[in-house]
């Protein structure tokens, strides 16, 4: 991923003036980073394999006293003491394929940040191009498999423009010592996304208030025809 994606996260989160939570923290590309930099995190994930990998990278890192790990859904995770910060990066609420799947989830973040804690999360930006670009066929890798064969790996996606989703099909493909195929395993993965006036309209259902929504990484303010991402940041009213 982007240096400045990481750097726009981690950034965030050592300047939180309080807890922070790491929504889908996966393997802990960024909350290891940040508990290497100094910062206490909380990471939340539904996957226990993503927890153990993550857990493992903090060990190496040795930062795992840093790190406090909860199994838990966007919509179920309980935190011992309110957030000052909320992160969902990585385009990571599309994992939830429904709106109201996601109006919950930021109904439960905003009730598990403190007053004047904020949340921030990134979605795509979804135009024409983009949606041409994720159906095409794209080999995305070769290299070794532990037995020493040849792979490629290969991606496409079945896009459902009405649903706002798609579902990203990736194979394996290893080959023989004679470059015939071996064997192919298939992995899928559903994803949904927001168009921007949505994602407003759940930070402020939810009782946000918006201080800004990005178009990339450099912070440069949102503008449909231009953005690379919608990223924003929202805050929750001190009472
Ligand atoms: C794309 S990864 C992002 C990992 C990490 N935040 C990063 O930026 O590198 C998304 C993570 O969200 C987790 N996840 C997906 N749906 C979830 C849900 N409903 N509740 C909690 N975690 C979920 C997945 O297990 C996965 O580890």
């Amino acid at each position: 991923m982007d240096r400045l994606e990481q750097a726009f996260y981690v950034d965030a989160y050592l300047a939180a003036d309080g807890p922070v939570v790491e929504l889908g923290v996966g393997d802990g590309r960024l909350a290891v980073e940040a508990a290497r930099r100094g910062c206490a995190m909380v990471g939340v994930d539904l996957s226990p394999a993503m927890l153990e990998l993550c857990r493992a990278r903090a060990d190496r890192a040795g930062v795992i006293d840093r790190l406090t790990l909860l199994q838990a859904d966007f919509r179920a995770f309980t935190l011992a003491e309110p957030a000052a910060l909320i992160a969902l990066p990585y385009h990571s609420l599309g994992h939830l394929l429904t709106l109201d799947a996601k109006r919950e989830a930021i109904r439960h973040i905003h009730a598990q940040l403190r007053p004047g804690g904020r949340f921030v999360f990134d979605d795509f930006v979804v135009t024409p191009e983009r949606l041409d670009r994720l159906r095409q066929v794209q080999l995305r890798a070769t290299y070794r498999t532990a037995g020493g064969g040849e792979a490629l790996l290969w991606v496409t996606s079945l896009v459902d423009e009405a649903s706002q989703s798609m579902r990203v099909v990736t194979w394996e493909d290893e080959l023989d010592a004679d470059n015939s195929l071996h064997r192919r395993r298939y992995r899928f993965l559903s994803l949904s996304w927001l168009d921007p006036a949505e994602a407003r309209q759940l930070l402020e259902q939810a009782g946000f208030t918006i201080e800004s929504c990005y178009g990339d990484f450099d912070r440069t303010p949102f503008a449909a025809a231009t953005a690379a991402e919608q990223i924003w940041v929202a805050r929750k009213e001190m009472r």
